[in-house]
């Protein structure tokens, strides 16, 4: 029967709302449609491209204009590419004289122009061509009537002179009218911005000028697209078609500094092989870096971000250029905003061709790379190099600036507890001084008034000679405190074993009382050219450490702290010694490290201060023995040394 006979065959049918969809309803805004109409420019090989923009006015229709002098098109080759939606012949073949490679890739691009306004005139011109072809789009005639082919609808055209494209010339002018938009300035300001975004600045081609024609002088004239100036680091990348990496980097010699260093060239890496599916083709990248942030002279109108140049022309690499499609935010936010590589500070240009890396390729609405094995290995290469730069800032700039500034931090702590501690022992001393002075006079006036009546109690005496005693003694450690909160600076000469023995005296009783016996063993009167407080302090310290690890090991043994004054030829060494629990195996290694010095207390903190000091007067302190026994060495000059000042 007829019917078996029959092929099976199904067609689709196009609806004429297609245009709308693939225009309209696709393009995001009017910059990206104006950019889709600049590319098509670039594609027709054109030097330049004129972008008139009328604002409309009470009684006049807005018009956004787009001329090119490019190669204009035939009414065959009207029919056959601009009338056929979703094809296009562009090769991808250099186009003569200019060697551009033509972006256009979908045959959808043009439709962009139904976003910005109701009504399209196309004039268009080959060179030979007498007359301009003159075709006429109402795009409210698609999408009317429900059942509509966009086949069905009516496209009229006919042959004018057009005083643009008087005879001999070639070019195309697009003429949109019915405005869907006001232009008003922020929104040209923002077109010129994204436009010069479209170009890659460190193109050595710059074969395409784009220029601006708009209602203001300010807002006229040719875009360009901005270098960056003035960034502290700079790499440059290349990736050949075999793989291999090279990259050659510069920094500034100092921070802000006019002067770069040479240009370093790194090892060359055969960046591990990608397989066939994931190989992505040569490309070269400029990236740059600013420490602070950068004023916005450095960079224009450029975006924060790694670009993507394909054959001259920007592309999206994945959703806008703020998305995050390297992952430095995440990964700064992941670390709580401890990043050395400010995402807000780098700009990177990159460019690959189209021919090279088949598989990136956009997305239909232009805003990402349709994702797949080549753009994971392709931001997977991206990603390490950010990584190296970050590794880069990190050795010369931020490593440094964070230890100095923690050194300074740590050391301006150490020296405002110590001057508190001196403060506080000479006003202690002052005031302990007052009422043992009024002790003092009181016990003699007691004593005093009672011979002078002629009596003489011998407990009265012998009470009046205890406290005596004892307010000498505690005269004795006034005057110790204010040596030790002293904040001579002097070099003098004096005896290292009356210090350390005045040291012993003070402590001496209280340790006692603990079971420790403090020592002194030494040969002679060793006599010393030292600064005398931090000497004092330093002993002080060693002894109080001793005393205090005996005490916290609370074995209720009898202990020993002993000091041994060896003087030498040149130097006095001061060994302080005790047979306490020695220093904690954990402890050791960080003995004399500055730490973080908020802990309050503990021990190294005197250790360091007291070192410092020393080696300031030309002095130094060591552990010589960790435990068994415990035992530290202060070392001072016998006599001043060469040039040596407190400064030192
Ligand atoms: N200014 C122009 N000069 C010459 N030819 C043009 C111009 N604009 C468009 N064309 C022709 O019309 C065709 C359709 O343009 P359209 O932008 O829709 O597609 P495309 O550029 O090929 O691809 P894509 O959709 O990726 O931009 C182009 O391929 C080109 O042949
Ligand atoms: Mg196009």
């Amino acid at each position: 029967m007829a019917t078996d006979t029959a092929e099976r065959i199904l067609h689709f049918k196009a609806s004429s709302r297609l245009q709308r969809l693939f225009g309209r309803e696709l393009i995001p805004d009017d910059h990206s449609a104006v950019e889709e109409l600049v590319k098509n420019a670039y594609d027709s090989n054109a030097p330049e491209v004129v972008i008139t923009i009328i604002r409309p006015t009470g009684d006049r229709d807005g018009e956004i204009e787009i001329r090119d002098y490019g190669l204009g098109l035939t009414l065959r080759e009207f029919e056959r590419v601009w009338m056929f939606a979703g094809y296009s012949e562009k090769t991808g073949q250099p186009l003569p004289e200019t060697g551009r490679i033509q972006v256009g890739q979908k045959g959808i691009g043009r439709f962009a122009a139904d976003k910005l306004g109701r009504h399209l005139t196309v004039l268009t011109k080959t060179r030979s061509a007498r007359e301009a072809l003159r075709v006429i789009f109402d795009w409210q005639k698609f999408g009317q009537k429900k059942r509509q082919l966009l086949s069905d609808v009516a496209i009229p055209y006919d042959y004018v002179e057009e005083e643009l494209l008087p005879k001999g010339t070639s070019g195309t002018i697009l003429r949109i009218r019915g405005l869907r938009s006001a232009w008003p300035d922020k929104e040209i300001e923002e077109l010129r911005r994204r436009l010069s975004r479209l170009l890659n600045p460190y193109d050595k081609e710059q074969s395409f000028r784009i220029l601006v024609k708009a209602p203001t002088r300010k807002l006229s004239g040719p875009i360009v697209a901005s270098e960056i100036k003035g960034a502290d680091f700079e790499w440059e990348i290349a990736r050949d078609d075999q793989g291999k990496v090279h990259i050659k980097r510069r920094s500034r010699l100092e921070r802000g500094s006019p002067d770069w260093s040479e240009w370093v060239p790194l090892p060359v890496t055969d960046e591990e092989r990608v397989s066939d599916e994931q190989e992505f083709g040569p490309l070269r990248a400029r990236i740059f870096f600013f420490v602070d942030r950068p004023k916005k002279a450095s960079f224009g109108d450029a975006l924060p971000g790694i670009e993507i140049y394909r054959d001259g022309m920007r592309v999206e690499p994945a959703g806008s250029s703020t998305s995050d499609w390297l992952g430095l935010l995440a990964k700064r936010a992941k670390r709580a905003g401890h990043m050395p590589l400010v995402p807000s500070r780098l700009f990177g240009f990159v460019e690959i061709s189209r021919e090279e890396n088949p598989d990136l390729q956009d997305a239909t609405n232009r805003r990402a790379f349709i994702h797949g094995l080549q753009l994971d290995a392709f931001r997977g290469f991206l990603q390490r190099r950010l990584n190296e730069l970050e590794a880069q800032v990190e050795d010369e700039v931020a490593k440094p600036k964070w230890e100095k500034s923690r050194r300074i931090k740590s050391q301006t702590l150490i020296q405002a507890r110590n001057k508190t501690v001196s403060m506080m022992s000479l006003s202690l001393a002052h005031e302990l001084r007052q009422p043992l002075q009024a002790i003092q006079t009181a016990s003699e006036n007691v004593s005093g008034y009672l011979h002078k009546e002629g009596i003489s109690i011998q407990e009265v005496d012998s009470a009046t000679a205890v406290i005596q005693k004892n307010v000498t003694r505690i005269e004795k450690q006034i005057q110790f405190l204010k040596s030790l909160g002293s904040g001579s600076q002097e070099t003098e000469s004096f005896s290292a074993t009356e210090t350390v023995n005045e040291v012993l005296g003070v402590f001496r009783e209280l340790a006692r009382a603990q079971n420790i016996e403090l020592a002194l063993v030494s040969a002679a009167d060793a006599k010393v050219t030292f600064n005398r407080t931090t000497l004092l302090n330093a002993i002080t310290t060693l002894v109080l450490n001793s005393r205090q690890a005996i005490e916290e090991q609370n074995d209720q043994k009898q202990h020993h702290v002993t000091v041994r004054i060896d003087q030498g030829a040149a130097a006095t060494r001061i060994r302080v010694e005790d047979d306490g629990p020695g220093i904690p195996e954990a402890n050791r290694p960080r003995l004399f490290k500055r730490q973080t010095t908020t802990k309050q207390g503990g021990m190294g903190i005197g250790l360091i201060v007291w070192r410092e000091a020393l080696q300031m007067f030309g002095g130094e302190l060591a552990c010589e023995s960790f435990s068994g026994p415990t035992v530290f060495v202060v070392t001072v000059p016998n006599e001043v040394l060469n040039g040596q000042t407190a400064a030192g």
